[in-house]
């Protein structure tokens, strides 16, 4: 255990032996401080929100397929060229020191040890060339929350092409805070810097709610931003946040590369709807122009399957990667990898779909909301 500013951090470094992944919320309730592990779990307001992302994935079957005449399905996958072992992304989660002392860093190695592919935060708590460092040549994407200081801006974007990441995600869903009451109880303000401010902006986050620095990040964020990113860095960008087709063609016709479907784990809006239930029609408008990445709620292979089958190119979780974190390090953030992929790999075989571009053309039925 280290201890910073009064804040107990996790040291653990081990692989983890998991049943499944929502069992990993209550472990690792068990080792994270009370303010650190709300902030972590938490949504807004009544939480309807978070609770809905994971149940909508009862909203859709998969069809099973018998006398298929596969066997080994094969979890590979890519994107923007990039080879993956697997459709499972780490998606960018803020102030990763609350889980283990090595924050990110472990996050990072653990990412590339699976073989998947890591979004790392603009409020990391280790620097994006030392996340970047730690994933040792790994594909990584850095996600930039927009600050109203166009310096900031281009001194994290620039830092971030220094260290090689392949496309850039611009968070739109989150000008301003969502209703937190788990920090409200709490009374949380993050005990531990924010790497990446304390570098470029006044300031490290330490001793701060998420709403002051959500306060000095840009609440006014349009399309021009979009263009305006893509051409300083002539890097795919991708825009994290996207609930409807209208804002996905939007978000396509300034230019993005690509769509991620969110909605920020039920951390924002409470009371929209469940990512999974607007991920078909967001699909179905995009039309394969660009490739769609999908968050939020997602906790087993069955929920990475129908995404894909849905219309998603890769899916992310943060939550069950951080609880991983906190109890493993960086083998504990690879045993949820590769838990995860081994849950897919069954689901695979047993719908016939030997390959994930089969998985994309899967069948599902019974869609009900
Ligand atoms: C997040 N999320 C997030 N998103 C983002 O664009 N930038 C960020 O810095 C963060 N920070 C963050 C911290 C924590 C503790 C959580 C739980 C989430 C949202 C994240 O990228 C993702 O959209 C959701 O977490 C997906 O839902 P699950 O899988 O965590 O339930
Ligand atoms: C959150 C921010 C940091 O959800 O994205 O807490």
């Amino acid at each position: 255990m280290t201890i910073v500013n009064g804040y107990e951090q996790s040291d653990r470094e081990q692989k983890l032996d998991i049943l499944n992944l929502p069992s990993l919320e209550n472990a690792a309730k068990k080792i994270i401080p009370a303010g650190g592990f709300g902030y972590i779990s938490g949504g807004s307001e009544d939480n309807w929100t978070l609770g809905a992302n994971t149940s909508a994935f009862n909203h859709a079957q998969i069809v099973p397929k018998a006398l298929s005449n596969i066997e080994n399905p094969d979890t590979s996958t890519s994107i923007f060229g990039i080879d993956l072992k697997t459709p499972v992304m780490m998606a960018p989660a803020a102030a990763q020191g609350l889980a283990h002392s090595r924050g990110e860093v472990s996050t990072a190695e653990g990412v590339a040890a699976a073989g998947a592919l890591m979004a790392q935060s603009t409020y990391s708590s280790t620097s994006i060339a030392a996340t970047a460092a730690a994933a040792g040549g790994a594909p990584q994407f850095f996600q930039l929350y927009m600050s109203k200081d166009w310096d900031f801006n281009y001194a994290l974007l620039d830092e971030a092409k220094k260290a090689g990441v392949k496309a850039i995600i611009l968070t739109v869903d989150a000008t301003v805070d969502g209703y937190r009451e788990s920090d409200i109880i709490n009374d949380f303000q993050f005990p531990i810097p924010m790497a990446n401010l304390q570098k470029f902006a006044e300031g490290d986050g330490k001793g701060k709610g998420i709403g002051e620095i959500y306060a000095s990040a840009a609440q006014k964020i349009n399309e021009d931003d979009v263009r305006r990113i893509a051409e300083y860095t002539k890097l795919p960008v991708i825009v994290k946040g996207i609930q409807s087709p209208e804002d996905a063609l939007r978000a396509i016709g300034a230019g993005a590369a690509g769509i991620y479907v969110s909605n920020h784990g039920g951390r924002q809006l409470n009371g929209g709807p469940a990512s999974f239930d607007v991920l078909p029609a967001i699909a179905k408008a995009v039309n394969k122009r660009v490739p769609i990445i999908f968050d939020s709620g997602v906790r087993r292979g069955s929920h990475v399957f129908k995404a894909l089958a849905a219309g998603a190119d890769l899916v992310a979780f943060a939550r069950p990667a951080i609880y991983g974190l906190a109890l493993g390090g960086s083998q504990g953030v690879q045993s949820v990898f590769e838990h995860i992929t081994h849950e897919l790999t069954i689901t695979m075989q047993l719908a016939g779909t030997k390959t994930i571009a089969d998985v994309k053309q899967a069948p599902l039925t019974h869609f009900n909301y």
